[in-house]
């Protein structure tokens, strides 16, 4: 008897507190929703009796809302039909009268009540994206946390509170792009159809609705064409890799895969449901030997060719001097667009080297047939390019469609209906939007997602270079300042990219999105004026709490900041007058020559801002002491990056003077070019001389040339240095 009575207390004393404890929703979310008001008064209460109502046509849309629920709360919901009066449970409705934009919504919560309302479908699906993010994710047991090495973690972020409250207000909110893209490369390594999904999903999570999907590469084709079946019978697997940063080691494996056509139109449907269109890359006129390695004949040489086992820009493009390669293009187009109802069709038109062109017979007759002439802006082989690229948008846009091409299509005269993908720098997006094209702004310095998110590189996995962390992608202005109102108007969107060459694994492609995502997503669809990062961050901690639900990998370095030494001890350079006699290559001057005796040591990526960097001409850098020292040594650091094209300094140098004007040498030392059996990284250098009294000190550092087994030989190689120390 007591005990019973025991027992029946503690139920209801359970049941109280689970009432007092239900975990309320919080609509600080990534993006951050344009208006959010919150009124007083009882909040709505999620139960597993709450049932979803839909209008017509949203049936999809209450069925995501119930999965996410169940998904984050451990119970799906119920969802009916819309009769039109409904007053309690999520309602779900179309009501293009209270819209001016597509996809904009408005999400308005009473006590009994939460109505979702939009101009579309689409719109009615971002706002089930912020009430799902809204909701409470259990926190996250950060002994059990995932990471790029370790296996996914057990991790259930599920609510298991039975319920949640959602405050009573209003949101409004709307995008600030149409185009909210991400890209990725199957083609330097394959992705299978289920990480593809997942990577929809998770653009889905962040309200993207154009995923770039890049088919056709040198390393690999990737679409079933049934007309040229060889396409995928050969093109889609080469029989190696190179091994490293491009180097001349390889393995044997072969590697490969490609989507038939089916496979695809599934995967089109997905997409659809999650209101992204998918936008099918074939790459012209280079990235093209892939399908070369297939047909020789369509090549300037005729061949052989292999599907390229390298990383890099190949020489061997399609030959537009030859109708059949022309017509092969025209083909592929045509039964892409068969698969892809996309209204965009991108055609590439990047990084296509004219070094065959200007031998090749047919191109040079070609040349001569279309009175092309070189002029003081674009040579013949440009013009022939936008000859190519311009004969491709007619046959997409006698389809209907509009052409998407990378920014080098500007160059020559490609037509004003083309879209221009602006991905090296702002400044063709700039000059398009200039000559009435619309844009989509991806430049590297900001949105590729392939970079280093760290500086400690030695600790990161490896990738094809550079430097960019969240914070970098999260200062990102779509809108450049130098375009009148008007030409901004022809920005139309911001997108991501994320090349494979290093990637060859979708845990890892995950791990290069997460959580650079956030930032792109705050950019593309709310583009706020005033940028908060310490705020951003704390929002991101609920994203992560995602990431751990739906087991996806991500890179920590926001949410565990390390710190670590990079300073040199005080000598007698540190921060003293510094000239250089001549600057380095302007996009690595950064704050000039004082970066180089400031303390700071340089770290990081060639690009992080803390190395200067100089190609085909020495570091020659003069120190005024201010008054006679003794000295005996120097010591400089520079860093080994050979795929990128930085080579260890070939020689360095020590001059001293009292005067400044007549220098004497006291030091030199010769240094062993890196092997591609020698690691890369960060060095120091340092010359020891008989101890001598002077006040400047001169230091000059030189580079090599790229040595015969670099696919740059004959350049001069970049040496890039920082913080010179003088004892
Ligand atoms: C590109 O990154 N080659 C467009
Ligand atoms: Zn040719």
């Amino acid at each position: 008897m007591k005990k019973l009575f025991l027992l029946g207390f503690a139920a209801l004393w359970l049941f109280a507190c689970t009432k007092q404890q239900l975990p309320e929703a919080n609509y600080d979310i990534i993006p951050q929703p344009k208006e959010v008001r919150l009124d007083d008064g009882k909040p709505f209460e999620l139960s597993p009796k709450t049932i979803v109502y839909y209008e017509a046509g949203l049936q999809r849309e209450a069925e995501f809302l119930s999965e996410y629920v169940d998904n984050i709360i451990g119970y799906g919901l119920a969802t009916e039909e819309m009769q039109g009066n409904e007053t309690v449970g999520i309602v779900l409705r179309l009501s293009p009268a209270d819209f001016k934009q597509a996809e904009a919504y408005e999400i308005n919560v009473t006590p009994k009540q939460v109505t979702v309302k939009s101009a579309d479908a689409a719109g009615v699906f971002y706002g089930i994206q912020t009430l799902r993010k809204s909701l409470p994710v259990s926190p996250i047991d950060s002994s059990q946390l995932n990471s790029l090495h370790r296996k996914c973690s057990a991790f259930d972020g599920v609510n298991d509170m039975g319920g949640c409250q959602l405050p009573c207000g209003t949101i409004r909110d709307w995008p600030s792009f149409a185009y909210r893209g991400m890209h990725l490369d199957p083609c330097r390594h394959f992705m299978d159809l289920d990480s593809v999904k997942i990577y929809l999903d998770m653009m889905a999570m962040h309200n993207m609705n154009q995923f770039h999907f890049h088919l056709s590469e040198d390393q690999g084709w990737r679409i079933e064409i049934k007309k040229y079946p060889e396409l995928t019978e050969i093109g889609a697997y080469r029989n190696g890799t190179v091994i490293g940063h491009n180097g001349n080691l390889y393995d044997t494996i072969r590697h490969g895969g490609y989507y038939t056509q089916d496979e695809l139109r599934d995967l089109i449907a997905y997409a659809a449901e999650r209101h992204i269109n998918i936008i099918p890359e074939i790459d012209l006129p280079g990235h093209m030997q892939a399908a070369l390695a297939c047909y020789p004949h369509l090549g300037c040489t005729g061949g052989p060719y292999e599907v390229w086992r390298r990383w890099g820009v190949s020489d061997d493009v399609l030959c537009a001097g030859n109708e059949e390669a022309m017509q092969f293009a025209e083909d592929v187009l045509n039964e892409v667009m068969d698969v892809f109802p996309s209204p965009y069709i991108h055609i590439g038109g990047d990084e296509c080297p004219k070094v065959r062109w200007e031998k090749c017979p047919k191109c040079q007759a070609k040349i001569k047939e279309l009175g092309i002439k070189k002029d003081d802006k674009f040579s013949a082989e440009d013009y022939l390019q936008s000859y190519v690229m311009n004969r491709m948008a007619k046959v997409v846009e006698a389809r209907g469609r509009r052409v998407i091409g990378w920014d080098e299509i500007l160059e020559g005269n490609v037509s004003e209906t083309a879209i221009i993908m602006s991905w090296r720098g702002t400044e063709g997006g700039i000059e398009a939007a200039r000559k009435g094209h619309d844009v989509i702004m991806a430049p590297y310095s900001h949105l590729y997602f392939d970079y280093y998110q760290s500086e400690d590189i030695a600790n990161e996995p490896m990738c094809i270079g550079g430097y960019l962390p969240v914070e970098r992608v999260y200062e990102f202005e779509p809108l450049p300042e130098e375009l009148t109102p008007e030409q901004q108007q022809h920005i139309i969107g911001v997108q991501a990219n994320i090349w494979t060459e290093y990637i060859a694994s979708f845990r890892h492609v995950q791990y290069m999105a997460l959580p650079r995502m956030e930032a792109l997503t705050e950019i593309q669809w709310n583009n706020p004026q005033e940028r908060d990062f310490e705020a951003f961050v704390e929002r991101c901690k609920k994203m992560r709490e995602f990431y751990e639900l739906y087991h996806y990998n991500y890179a920590d370095h926001i949410f565990n900041p390390r710190i670590w030494a990079d300073t040199v001890a005080p000598n007698l350079a540190t921060r003293k007058p510094i000239t250089l006699r001549q600057q380095p290559a302007e996009k690595y001057t950064y704050e000039g020559a004082i970066l180089l005796n400031d303390g700071n040591l340089g770290r990081g990526a060639y690009n992080s801002g803390r190395w200067l960097g100089f190609c085909g001409y020495p570091l020659d850098a003069v120190i005024d002491l201010e008054q006679p020292a003794e000295i005996q040594h120097v010591r400089f650091h520079a860093l080994t990056n050979k795929g990128a094209w930085i080579y260890n300094p070939s020689q360095a140098k020590v001059l001293v003077s009292n005067n400044g004007e007549n220098f004497r040498e006291v030091a030199q030392k010769d240094i062993p070019i890196s092997t591609w059996a020698d690691k890369d990284g960060i060095f120091a250098y340092e010359l020891d001389f008989e101890p001598i009294t002077s006040r400047f000190v001169e230091v000059v550092i030189s580079g090599f040339d790229l040595p015969e087994d670099h696919s740059g030989f004959g350049n001069p190689a970049w040496i890039f240095v920082d913080e010179i120390e003088v004892w």
